[in-house]
């Protein structure tokens, strides 16, 4: 039965080529003393196939040959298996034929099938054709898990797909600015390892904060113009809201969140004013200084109103932080029209409002203007013509000086003329 596959004088000429080529020999400190060893790894093969069957089945009938790390195939690609790694891995009681399933005997088959995952993980192979990474070719599903033979569960650290690893995971991809190009991706790796939650992935291992897979899933990640996809904007709020279920509520309450709810996709949603990867510590300076434009970028008219007053210059002097921001006077999720009795800005709660930073706010502080418009003269007539009286004054002064600076330039240039040139000036 054992001569139907091959004959003992086949195994004994491939042992003999591997000895001349000096690729593969069973153990570590073979490679120099080729010739005895050949011999005997040329044994051992054919005391290992005949002590099994003609077919080969368990682990220990590949590995015999394969645990050799240093084991090469005929073009210098590393064929070694590490045994010990394999059986602490997630696949470990398998049989290597289990996946190799076209490898039977020994030599091995023309032609070596591919290795399925799908046959015993379908739900997830699943996931993978209907998503963004559907291109087999391109991400089977070791671009993601890693070595085959390493695969570990995904609650084990040493797991590619560890909640701390997987950003490296998908960042092994997404940093790539060639990739980025080709497919006109945002490379987004970078940005996330910046933002608050890559922060607290990488620095603190923090298990709950959000990586790649919270907000965008596993298998079926699909393009945020998808209205399945998690990333879609108008279940964004759900996505973020999985984690942050406070700030969730009072978004939902809120005028932003309703219209959101209600198909109104003008309005924003939490990527919107936080972004989707560089998401700062609201905290920060840098966030304070930019969100007000971000509000701005929408409500036109009232950040044209806002930066005219006190409140907006004195937040451009040198970047002050302290001043009134949007947010400080109309809250920044639960945001409500000023008619309803809960909005901050609403006249029975301005002293309140004001009174955070203005500690001696009454009724009459609050009569001021945040978004008075000196532009508009039948809203406003006296700011109006405030400020038109100011902006004459300011040009006919201005007016008047450059003429005057003007005339004296002309004329020191006259009198310079007439003098000659100033001494010291004589180059030679
Ligand atoms: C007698 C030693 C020996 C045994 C036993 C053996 N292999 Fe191999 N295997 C090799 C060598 C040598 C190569 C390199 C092949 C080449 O250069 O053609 C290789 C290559 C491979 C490859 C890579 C093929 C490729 O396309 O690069 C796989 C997969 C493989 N073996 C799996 C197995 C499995 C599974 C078993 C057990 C069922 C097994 N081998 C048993 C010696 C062995
Ligand atoms: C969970 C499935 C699985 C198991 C179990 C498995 N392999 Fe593999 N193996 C793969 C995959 C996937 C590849 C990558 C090539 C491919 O896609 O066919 C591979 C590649 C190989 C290669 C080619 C070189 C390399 O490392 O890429 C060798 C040799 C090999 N396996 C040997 C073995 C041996 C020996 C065993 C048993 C100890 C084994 N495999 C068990 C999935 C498996
Ligand atoms: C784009 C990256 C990516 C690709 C490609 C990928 N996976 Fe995964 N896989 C993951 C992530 C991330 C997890 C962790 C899921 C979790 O923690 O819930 C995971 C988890 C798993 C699990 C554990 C069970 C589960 O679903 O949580 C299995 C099994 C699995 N993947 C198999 C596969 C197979 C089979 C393929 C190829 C068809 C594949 N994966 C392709 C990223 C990927
Ligand atoms: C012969 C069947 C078989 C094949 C083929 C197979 N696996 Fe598995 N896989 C299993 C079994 C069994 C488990 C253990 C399941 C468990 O404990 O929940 C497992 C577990 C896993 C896990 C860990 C699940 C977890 O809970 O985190 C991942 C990831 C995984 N396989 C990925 C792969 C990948 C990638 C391939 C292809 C290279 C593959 N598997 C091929 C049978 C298979
Ligand atoms: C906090 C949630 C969140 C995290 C964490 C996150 N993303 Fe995103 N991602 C989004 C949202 C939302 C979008 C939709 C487009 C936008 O708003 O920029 C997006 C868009 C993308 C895009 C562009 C795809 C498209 O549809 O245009 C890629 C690529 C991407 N993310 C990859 C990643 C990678 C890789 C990581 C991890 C390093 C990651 N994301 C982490 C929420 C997230
Ligand atoms: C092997 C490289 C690779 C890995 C690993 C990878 N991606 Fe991708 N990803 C791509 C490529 C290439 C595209 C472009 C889509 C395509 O294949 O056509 C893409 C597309 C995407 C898109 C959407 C792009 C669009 O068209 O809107 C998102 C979101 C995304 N990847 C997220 C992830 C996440 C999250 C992970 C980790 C769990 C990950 N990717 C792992 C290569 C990779
Ligand atoms: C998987 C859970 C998870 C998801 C999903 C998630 N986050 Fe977070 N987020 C966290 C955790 C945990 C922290 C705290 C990190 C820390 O303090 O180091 C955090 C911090 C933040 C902060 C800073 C808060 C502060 O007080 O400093 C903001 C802002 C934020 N996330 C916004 C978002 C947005 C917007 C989304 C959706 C696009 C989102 N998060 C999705 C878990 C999540
Ligand atoms: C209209 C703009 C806007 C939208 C929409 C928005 N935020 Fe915020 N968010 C802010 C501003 C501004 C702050 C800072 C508030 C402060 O410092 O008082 C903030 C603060 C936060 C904080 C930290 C402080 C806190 O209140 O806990 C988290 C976390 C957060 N947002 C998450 C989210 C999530 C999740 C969503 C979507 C459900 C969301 N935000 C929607 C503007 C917005
Ligand atoms: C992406 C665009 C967008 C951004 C950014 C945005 N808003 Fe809005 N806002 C809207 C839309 C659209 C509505 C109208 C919602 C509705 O009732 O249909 C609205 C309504 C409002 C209202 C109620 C006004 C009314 O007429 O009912 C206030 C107050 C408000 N927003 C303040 C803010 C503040 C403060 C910020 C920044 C923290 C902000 N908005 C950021 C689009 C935006
Ligand atoms: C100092 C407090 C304060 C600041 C800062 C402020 N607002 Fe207001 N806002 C108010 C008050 C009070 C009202 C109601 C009176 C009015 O309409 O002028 C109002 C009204 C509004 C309204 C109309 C609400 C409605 O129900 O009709 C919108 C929209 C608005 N503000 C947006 C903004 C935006 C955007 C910013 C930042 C660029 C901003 N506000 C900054 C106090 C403020
Ligand atoms: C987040 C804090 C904050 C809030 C809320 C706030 N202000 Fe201010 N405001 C400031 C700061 C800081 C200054 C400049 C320092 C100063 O003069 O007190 C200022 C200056 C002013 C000034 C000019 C200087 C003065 O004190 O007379 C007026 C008027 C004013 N605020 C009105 C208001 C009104 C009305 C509200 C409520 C609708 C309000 N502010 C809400 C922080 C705030």
């Amino acid at each position: 039965m054992f001569g139907s596959l091959f004959s003992l004088p086949e195994v004994a000429c491939i042992a003999g080529k591997r000895q001349a080529t000096q690729v593969y020999l069973p153990s570590d400190d073979s490679q120099r003393s080729v010739s005895g060893r050949g011999t005997l790894a040329a044994v051992l093969a054919v005391v290992l196939l005949l002590g099994f069957s003609s077919m080969l089945r368990a682990q220990t009938d590949c590995l015999g040959c394969h645990a050799d790390k240093t084991m090469q195939d005929a073009a210098g690609n590393s064929v070694g298996v590490d045994a010990d790694t394999f059986h602490a891995s997630i696949h470990g009681s398998l049989s290597c034929t289990d996946c190799h399933t076209s490898i039977k005997q020994y030599p091995h088959p023309d032609h070596i099938v591919a290795v399925k995952c799908e046959t015993c993980h379908t739900e997830q192979a699943k996931g993978i054709t209907g998503s963004v990474h559907a291109s087999a070719s391109a991400h089977p599903c070791t671009s993601c898990h890693g070595d085959a033979h390493t695969i570990f569960p995904k609650s084990d650290a040493r797991s590619a797909v560890y909640p701390l690893n997987i950003p490296r995971t998908c960042g092994n991809c997404h940093s790539d600015p060639a990739l980025a190009k080709k497919y006109g991706l945002q490379n987004v790796f970078s940005v996330y390892m910046d933002s608050i939650h890559g922060y607290a992935v990488s620095k603190e291992g923090l298990l709950v904060a959000a990586n790649c897979m919270s907000c965008h899933g596993s298998h079926n990640i699909l393009s945020h113009k998808d209205p399945k996809s998690p990333t879609y904007k108008a279940n964004i709020p759900n996505t973020c809201g999985t984690c942050h279920g406070g700030v969730m509520a009072e978004y939902t309450t809120g005028v932003h969140g309703k219209a959101v709810a209600g198909g109104n996709l003008n309005a924003p949603v939490c990527s919107d004013c936080h972004t989707a990867h560089a998401i700062l510590q609201p905290t920060l300076a840098d966030f304070r200084m930019q969100s007000t434009p971000i509000c701005g970028s929408c409500h036109k008219g009232r950040f044209a109103t806002y930066q005219d007053t006190f409140h907006s210059q004195l937040g451009l002097l040198g970047g002050y932080v302290e001043t009134a921001r949007c947010w400080d006077c109309h809250g920044a999720h639960n945001i409500l029209p000023e008619s309803d009795p809960n909005s901050p800005v609403n006249p029975a709660n301005l002293i309140k409002t004001c009174g955070r930073c203005h500690a001696d706010a009454n009724a009459s502080f609050v009569k001021y203007q945040p978004h008075a418009n000196p532009r508009n003269r039948k809203l406003n007539p006296a700011l109006y013509f405030t400020r038109f009286f100011m902006n004459l004054l300011l040009w006919s002064v201005l007016g008047f000086f450059s003429l005057h600076t003007l005339l004296w330039f002309i004329r020191a240039k006259r009198e310079q003329g007439k003098r000659g040139p100033a001494e010291g000036e004589n180059h030679d």
